[in-house]
């Protein structure tokens, strides 16, 4: 099934409950929360007292990219706060096995996420224990970025990857997607969209249609 996940950092924070009332009824499976620490990238954005806030405005899954240096120490207060999916990035601290281990334990999905600049071969001890591999295609730290070309190959290698495993792995794509890119990714195989600026700016409504439209 292909997911969209509206991702709040382009949101406009005065009204950001509404706004997220406002993909959720236009249709949005996923409202993705990019939190950054101001370590693992330069910007420091929201944490858990935003998520346990927003958890009243919508019961849609929570999808939570974690651009922190450190996961571990998160991974309770997030589970508390109302996160169902908890990505971490490969280049961060500790050892994987054990953050996907008690992301289970929480009840969470767990994700993890590659810069642009890592390798695939990285998620090979993994594979037979992730839910979600989110391929960034564009370098984290900010929205509205321009989509990196390159990121098409590694998305096709990274489906070919996961269905040799036979495992149902979401493969999620973040970073310059839009009504014009949105369609070459599904093509080589990512299933869970992320689309900050693309869905924000201007008629959010209307923004979601248009992707549901070309996502079906
Ligand atoms: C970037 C974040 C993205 C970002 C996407 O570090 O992980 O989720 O919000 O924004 P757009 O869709 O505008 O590139
Ligand atoms: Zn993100």
């Amino acid at each position: 099934m292909n997911i969209l996940a509206p991702s709040i950092l382009s949101a406009d924070f005065t009204k950001l409950g509404e706004q997220i009332q406002a993909v959720d009824k236009a249709g949005a499976q996923y409202i993705h929360i990019d939190v950054m620490d101001g370590l693992f990238v330069p910007v420091i954005s929201y944490g858990m007292p935003v998520v346990k806030s927003i958890r009243k405005a919508t019961k849609k899954v929570f999808d939570v990219h974690l651009m922190v240096m450190e996961p571990e120490i998160y991974i309770d207060a997030f589970a508390e706060s109302g996160a169902d999916i908890l990505t971490f990035h490969l280049e961060s601290l500790g050892d994987k096995k054990k953050l996907i281990a008690k992301t289970h334990e929480k009840g969470m999905k767990a994700g993890l996420a590659l810069r642009p600049g890592t390798s695939l071969l990285e998620l090979k001890p993994y594979l037979d224990i992730v839910d979600m591999i989110l391929v960034m295609t564009v370098e984290p730290g900010f929205g509205g970025q321009s989509y990196i070309e390159a990121s098409t190959e590694k998305i096709h290698y990274a489906r070919r990857i996961i269905d040799a495993t036979r495992r149902n792995i979401d493969l999620q794509v973040d970073g310059g997607i839009n009504i014009e890119n949105v369609g070459k990714v599904l093509e080589v195989g990512a299933n869970v969209i992320v689309a900050g600026s693309a869905v924000f700016s201007g008629d959010i409504a209307a923004n979601v249609a248009a992707f549901q439209k070309l996502m079906k």
